[in-house]
């Protein structure tokens, strides 16, 4: 048996509800890789921070050996550890992160503290080599709702943001309204497929033709407006006995209103910075609508670069790869290395429309 090239990298993801670790080698492959998703929460319809700081504390040992097993390597023949070291839930980052100082210190090496939403960047890149910058980058998970211009790896211009809730999150939230499961996105957007077209007409918050650069919300988001809306539209239909059978119809205009703002704003951004080349990643980019609206807004001189959901949801890979970029630029964490609920986006800057 070969070995393989180094070095081998272990990703860990602790951040919210998805305990996950995978193992890297010296060409981006992935030799290991698994995701265990907590099923705690999803009687609550949320993810409770507590429930998922333990959950990821009894789990953490079994999903590293599993990944390693499955890499066919031992733990001491990893030479990098990058770790999820923000943003996210407190209590969960801190699980994955005293976990790699205390694996990393007993074999003396390295730990790379890794930024969420940058290793996010770098998941379409571990299907497809060409998933590389220039691109503009669409952010979308349960937590943040980027909008960048990436001129390189490690150098990021950021367009827009949301003003309140995040892309993902209006998904669960609305989906809590229409009583579908937590995480709600996948549900919306299975339900939606059975909705009609047109039967209900949803908001487009921030979004206006006579927006211009320069204008504070042209690239920026808002969603909550938008759960406000679907919660007033679904009092109406309870109290007239009709939610049951307007739900698919109430999913399908929620859907297409986000579709619609998402896409928008994206497209601004590809106009202004003259670059077609676009990258959706987080969580919610496993929407296939979102993909399809995108695919063909850029039409035939666009690219449009997606991962699978594997590497798309939260997971060790992307985690890994980034890690890899920050080691070789040779930003090691210093020993006393913590969690950060806030942490700053490595490399960005924020441009003025
Ligand atoms: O990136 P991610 O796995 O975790 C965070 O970093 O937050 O994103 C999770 C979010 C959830 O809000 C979930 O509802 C949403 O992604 N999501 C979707 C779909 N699949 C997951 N939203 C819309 N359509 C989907 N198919
Ligand atoms: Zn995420």
């Amino acid at each position: 048996m070969s070995t393989p090239p180094r070095p081998l990298v272990l990703g860990i993801e602790t951040s919210c509800d998805e305990t996950s670790v995978a193992v890297l080698d010296g060409h981006d492959r992935i030799l290991g890789h698994v995701v265990l998703s907590q099923d705690v929460h999803e009687v609550f319809g949320g993810v409770v921070p507590e429930l998922a700081a333990r959950a990821h504390l009894q789990k953490i040992d079994s999903v590293v050996e599993r990944a390693l097993a499955e890499a066919g390597v031992g733990l001491d023949q990893i030479d990098v550890f990058g770790v999820t070291q923000g943003p996210g839930l407190i209590g969960a980052l801190l699980v994955g992160v005293c976990w790699t100082k205390a694996a990393a210190f007993a074999l003396g090496r390295p730990v790379v503290g890794v930024h969420h939403m940058e290793a996010h960047l770098f998941g379409p890149s571990l299907e497809d080599p060409g998933a590389e910058p220039p691109f503009v980058a669409l952010l979308v998970s349960g937590g943040h709702t980027l909008l960048l211009h990436a001129e390189a790896w490690g150098h990021y211009t950021l367009l827009g943001e949301t003003r309140d809730d995040a892309a993902g999150e209006a998904f669960d939230k609305v989906a809590k309204l229409l009583g579908l499961p937590y995480p709600g996105g996948p549900h919306v957007e299975r339900d939606a497929r059975s909705g009609l077209p047109g039967r209900h007409r949803l908001p487009r918050p921030m979004l206006r033709s006579n927006q211009r650069p320069g204008h504070k919300d042209y690239y920026d988001f808002s969603f909550s407006g938008l759960k406000t809306a679907v919660a007033e539209l679904v009092r109406r239909l309870e109290d007239e006995g009709r939610l049951e059978e307007e739900r698919s119809s109430v999913s399908w205009a929620f859907q297409e209103a986000a579709v619609d703002v998402l896409a928008s704003k994206t497209m601004r951004a590809v106009e202004a910075t003259g670059c077609s080349r676009v990258l959706l990643g987080g969580g919610v980019s496993a929407n296939g609508r979102l993909r399809a609206e995108l695919h063909a807004r850029l039409g035939a001189t666009g690219r449009l670069f997606h991962a699978t959901p594997r590497l798309s949801l939260d997971n060790g890979a992307m985690v890994a790869r980034a890690a890899r970029f920050r080691y070789d630029l040779g930003r090691v964490a210093p020993p006393d290395v913590t969690a950060a609920a806030d942490l700053r986006f490595p490399g960005l800057t924020r441009r003025s429309a």
